[in-house]
């Protein structure tokens, strides 16, 4: 009989919080490092390891940000993206949404053009061979000014055939998302998908500004909505997806533990939440691990892991058709694992 670990992987699902910088793994820094001739703050992968005890989210900001000094070529960032994609496949990810963080590069003398023909390399490999669809969002810094997001904007208009969103990352507190109107109003007119995270750090008021300040169709976090139960009733009642990082969030202290997650009661009160992996090279695990690890300390069942892979899709920026064709596969599957055990 199948353990309960094995009905989560094998279950089809949706990847809509990733960000590609925060899936590159202490070995492959530091291969990158030793290939670019770049020093890094370690001398190896288990120093790197070692290191990576964050106290919030700015002390985890300020190693994620050093880290990326290892990415030069549009090799690079194909090593790491197609990395990923391998990954995600092998846990059941059939379709990812992928935020990058091109200011992260540029500031550093990276071109537009490397970072993007290298990940856009990856992405349509994986759509050929890995049985993977994905979708790219640009995610613009918060810690920065409107304008420097406005320069990027400009950069990356270039290359729109290849963007699918415009997300907002990056430190919350003391950026609120109405310093960014302007530019989500552009990015609104060029068509663009608009997400962005809120309630991580910040509070269900940032949660309620993001949403009237930036009219965008998801929340990334989201998880402070739940202090204020007029906008959770809001969020149920018009189903504003929210990508929920169980991982990341206890790295990040915003829980102290698993066990104080409020998933379970997010579930519970109607809202369309995900779960997602947000920076699985720095939080202890890719999606499959954040489900399982939730599931275990949140006692959910196994109609709560057919819901939160259900809502996957249903929060994607997918088609109606394609998001249909994955609920009715997500049936299938569920139908074909009736007799999988409830123990780990
Ligand atoms: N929050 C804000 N910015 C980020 C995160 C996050 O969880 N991960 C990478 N950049
Ligand atoms: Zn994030």
């Amino acid at each position: 009989m199948d353990s309960f670990a094995d009905f989560i992987a094998g279950i089809p699902k949706a990847e809509l919080h990733l960000h590609i910088e925060g899936t590159l793994e202490p070995e492959l820094m530091i291969a990158l490092g030793k290939r670019n001739g770049v020093s890094l703050p370690y001398p190896d992968a288990a120093a790197a390891r070692q290191a990576y005890n964050f106290s919030d989210l700015q002390s985890f900001l300020d190693i994620y940000y050093r880290a990326t000094a290892a990415l030069i070529t549009e090799e690079d960032f194909y090593d790491l993206t197609i990395a990923y994609l391998k990954k995600a496949a092998s846990q059941n990810v059939r379709h990812a949404e992928i935020f990058f963080d091109p200011q992260s590069h540029t500031s550093r003398g990276i071109t537009f053009e490397t970072l993007i023909r290298g990940i856009e390399r990856a992405l349509m490999e994986a759509n050929r061979s890995l049985n993977m669809s994905t979708k790219l969002i640009m995610c613009i810094l918060r810690h920065l000014s409107e304008k420097e997001g406005f320069e990027i904007f400009e950069k990356a208009l270039v290359w729109k055939h290849w963007i699918a969103g415009i997300g907002l990352d990056s430190s919350e507190r003391g950026n609120p998302a109405e310093k960014f109107r302007n530019l989500f109003e552009r990015a609104h007119h060029e068509g663009f998908l608009a997400v962005a995270h809120a309630g991580e750090e910040g509070s269900a008021a940032s949660v309620r500004q993001t949403l009237d300040a930036l009219h965008v169709t998801r929340i990334d976090h989201g998880v402070h909505c739940m202090d204020d139960a007029v906008l959770v009733a809001e969020l149920a009642e018009q189903q504003i997806p929210l990508t929920v990082c169980p991982l990341s969030n206890v790295r990040l202290k915003v829980f102290d533990s698993m066990r104080q997650h409020n998933l379970k009661a997010m579930l519970q009160k109607g809202l369309l939440v995900t779960v997602n992996s947000d920076d699985p090279a720095y939080f202890g695990g890719y999606v499959n691990e954040n489900y399982i690890e939730a599931a275990k300390a949140l006692q959910l069942d196994r109609n709560d892991i057919i819901q939160l892979a259900k809502n996957s899709f249903t929060a994607s920026s997918l088609s109606k058709i394609h998001k249909q064709l994955y609920l009715t596969e997500i049936d299938r599957y569920a139908a074909t694992h009736e007799s999988s055990s409830l123990h780990f």
